[in-house]
């Protein structure tokens, strides 16, 4: 049976199956733990034990353990869940966070009350962060000065080919503190932004692990914001994906960039789109009703898929909980949901 190794204070956990260390799992799944003689003898790898039992492949990790509670990862087999105390220990694909003082070139309407801003980073430095992340933006409101999140609603610049040092937000009005946004970034000359944060994104070596699996992008609102970013930076590592975007919204004012899913199905002979409107009305001749009733349409089986769903906790949550008998669950899906609203 594989445990739960936690590293603090990053949080990063690993599993660890009975015969592996510490250390060979950790470099198994792409997460850097220091080692040296992988024998137990320099120390580089011992971190002080938090909780959790061991056992250990030699007896050097038994008399550290028993003398002064520290775990040596090259020789620690876990025999339970655990928590070690080893700072700078980071997820695989982490980024570095960085503040940036950066232009506002523009803000701009578009249907359905939704605002374009586009920003520009100072001169020398590039946004870096990967498909579907978010920034804190900080923003001067009535009740002073706040940092708000807001999904990065394009892919970076050095995937796409686009300027590294532009990016994009989308943002819904009509909540008082979006208004408040909204009327801030129209003035500001300079808007500042501290990133990456966020699980729910993709890399290079996801995409190729991924290349035959299905994609299924799931937005409702301006929840598209995060999943254009993530399209984007799939069809930029691989345009033969295929991707399935159910994009829904409660009339059809809210399909804000209404042509751009067009477009990607004309441009990528893999990527289909499905506009969704709540409940059908004049005019409309695509498809209505729950998100999770369309797919149950489309699929029959979601254990081999994978999906990205951007909206509220509700909409997440029930997604999820309705398809789960086509075999979807929280290993294959992926939401910044799970993180800021677990249940
Ligand atoms: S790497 Fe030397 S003791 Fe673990």
């Amino acid at each position: 049976m594989s445990h739960t190794i936690t590293f603090r204070p990053s949080g990063v956990r690993i599993r660890c199956r009975p015969d592996q260390t510490i250390a060979e799992a950790a470099l198994e799944q792409g997460v850097v733990v220091p080692v040296s003689c992988e024998n137990g003898v320099c120390q580089i790898c011992q971190a002080p034990r938090l909780s959790g039992d061991f056992r250990f492949r030699n007896e050097l990790g038994e008399a550290i353990l028993e003398q002064d509670n520290q775990v040596l990862c090259c020789v620690a087999y876990p025999s339970s869940d655990a928590e070690i105390d080893m700072p700078d220990v980071f997820a695989p694909y982490h980024k570095a966070e960085v503040s940036l003082a950066c232009q506002v070139r523009s803000v701009t309407e578009l249907p359905g009350n939704v605002y374009r801003a586009e920003l520009l980073a100072p001169a020398g430095k590039k946004v870096d962060f990967w498909p579907g992340q978010y920034l804190m933006l900080t923003v001067d409101t009535r009740d002073g000065e706040q940092q708000l999140p807001y999904s990065l609603a394009s892919a970076p610049g050095s995937m796409t080919g686009a300027d590294p040092r532009t990016f994009e937000l989308h943002i819904a009005a009509g909540s008082d503190t979006a208004d408040q946004v909204i009327a801030y970034l129209k003035q500001a000359i300079i808007a500042r932004v501290t990133l990456p944060f966020g699980d729910c994104r993709i890399h290079p070596d996801y995409v190729k692990q991924h290349k035959q699996t299905p994609l299924l992008m799931v937005a409702a609102g301006s929840g598209f914001s995060q999943i254009k970013s993530l399209i984007e930076g799939v069809l930029a590592l691989n345009p033969l994906q295929e991707i399935h975007l159910y994009w829904s919204n409660k009339n059809r004012d809210g399909f804000y960039l209404a042509d751009l899913p067009l477009s990607w199905a004309q441009t990528f002979a893999n990527f289909h789109y499905h506009p969704i409107i709540e409940q059908h009305s004049d005019g409309w001749n695509g498809r209505a009703g729950w998100i999770y009733q369309v797919i149950h349409e489309d699929f029959t089986d979601l254990s081999q898929a994978q999906m990205f769903a951007c909206g509220s906790p509700n909409m997440v949550y029930g997604t999820l909980d309705q398809l789960q008998p086509l075999g979807l669950s929280q290993s294959n899906m992926h939401s910044d949901v799970f993180a800021y609203a677990p249940r």
